[in-house]
């Protein structure tokens, strides 16, 4: 048995049932997607800072535009007037998507992960232009991530796309999931998907810092499908957080999963946009290096490498050119620390910031190096070469190896130079 005896539906259209989940910013590329379509799943672009995106792709700039037009707040705490152009929001939205779709080939699908919590110092409004845009740009579906997203189907009611693009919601308790379709259903645009994401996963974590461990995916997934089964509604059902081999997939698509959402395995394929050498810190990891912490200012627990250099950031707030995730009034508990920790500073010391980072950088520089739990094991799923580095499998060996591998086998991708490559066995 293996995954592809099994396909996912999802609105009338059926999937290699392998998602593979969004990873903001840019980690999770349009190259990633694109080869998760051309194989016939599904593959995420997530919407994180696109102005920033675009800049890096088209070389545009609407990061240092927003940037020169905020720089007298460069030392100012107060960042309440640093708002983004919802027109530059549109805009770079629509380029990014745009350039993705036309990329695409196959029978799969992009979808694109939206996250809530990307409050952009104007949250309704920004999220409004950010979905509407994706949709006008022609994407296939909208993953609503990172916060109950209560109110955010209220803001595309109205959008002609709103009934035919796929919705979806990641959720992480029945009772978040029972919220978000208590408001779905007075609009009557219930899900077309839900994923159902444990502690196990990469990113911010949808569970409270001091007991996510407590959790596990299977009893919440269970708890998932025993809801909805009592509601008498039918909404494909997606597991996601820890799932590493394709047996391990299996297992869940046995107990009724409709697919499943994976990442962290892609993070270090060639299509993954962290930098090479950060691969390598990935797939050297050992688990005492994988933590859940605070650092992130969303107020979520976040998991990542203590060998993240944003962990040692010491810097200026950066929100006049990002500020992606600056609250509402231009709140942010780094900058917070950030004056604290420079008023207390006393002269010829090092500043020092302990409890949070400017994620908004951390991310934008890939110096937040998050990832799932299951990261120290992807030396099991590629060769080590001569020199000691590690070969970096493409995205299709690690899709294929989930499609068809058995009892836990791991297939290795083809060696890169053969003859002299050692394989990790
Ligand atoms: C490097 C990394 C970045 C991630 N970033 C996001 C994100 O921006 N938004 C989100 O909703 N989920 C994010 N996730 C969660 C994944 O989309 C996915 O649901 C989860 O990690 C799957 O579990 P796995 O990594 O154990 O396979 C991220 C995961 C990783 C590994």
């Amino acid at each position: 048995m293996n995954v592809d005896n099994f396909r996912l539906q999802i609105g009338g259209k059926e999937y290699v049932p392998i998602i593979i989940g969004g990873m903001g910013v840019n980690i999770s590329t349009t190259e990633l997607a694109v080869a998760a379509a051309k194989l016939g799943g599904i593959g995420h672009i997530s919407d994180a800072i696109a102005g920033y995106v675009c800049d890096r792709i088209f070389n545009t700039s609407f990061i240092s535009r927003k940037r020169k037009k905020y720089a007298e707040y460069s030392n100012n705490p107060d960042k309440s007037a640093v708002q983004f152009d919802l027109e530059e929001v549109a805009a770079a939205q629509k380029k990014y998507i745009e350039y993705t779709m036309a990329k695409k080939t196959g029978s799969g699908a992009i979808y694109l992960n939206c996250m809530e919590k990307l409050t952009m110092n104007n949250s309704i409004p920004t999220l409004k232009v950010r979905l509407t845009a994706a949709m006008d740009a022609g994407i296939d579906g909208l993953t609503l991530a990172a916060g109950l997203n209560l109110r955010t189907l209220d803001l595309i009611e109205d959008h002609p796309r709103f009934r035919d693009v796929k919705i979806g919601i990641i959720i992480s308790s029945v009772r978040a999931l029972a919220i978000f379709l208590k408001r779905a259903s007075r609009l009557n645009r219930l899900p077309d998907y839900i994923v159902v994401e444990g502690p196990l996963a990469g990113g911010h974590l949808g569970f409270g810092p001091a007991d996510w461990h407590t959790f596990d995916l299977k009893t919440i997934f269970l708890e998932v499908l025993a809801f909805l089964k009592k509601e008498g509604v039918s909404i494909p059902v997606i597991p996601a957080g820890g799932i590493f081999t394709g047996t391990d997939a299996v297992d869940y698509l046995q107990l009724g999963a409709a697919g499943v959402q994976v990442a962290t395995r892609f993070t270090i394929s060639k299509e993954a946009g962290l930098p090479a050498e950060v691969k390598q810190n990935y797939i050297n990891a050992k688990e005492e290096d994988i933590v859940v912490n605070m650092a992130s200012t969303t107020g979520y627990p976040m998991r990542m490498l203590t060998s993240s250099p944003t962990l040692r950031y010491a810097i200026k707030p950066n929100c006049e050119g990002l500020g992606y995730l600056l609250e509402n009034g231009g709140k942010c508990t780094y900058i917070d620390e950030y004056y604290e920790a420079l008023a207390a500073r006393k002269a010829g010391e090092p500043l020092v910031i302990k409890e949070k980072t400017c994620l908004c950088t951390g991310m934008a520089n890939y110096d937040c190096w998050t990832c799932g739990h299951t990261t120290y094991r992807l030396k099991e799923t590629t060769n080590q070469l001569p020199n000691g580095k590690w070969q970096l499998p493409t995205a299709e060996d690690i899709f294929l190896d989930y499609q068809f591998s058995s009892d836990h086998t791991i297939t290795l991708p083809k060696p890169e130079v053969s003859g002299t490559t050692r394989l990790n066995l």
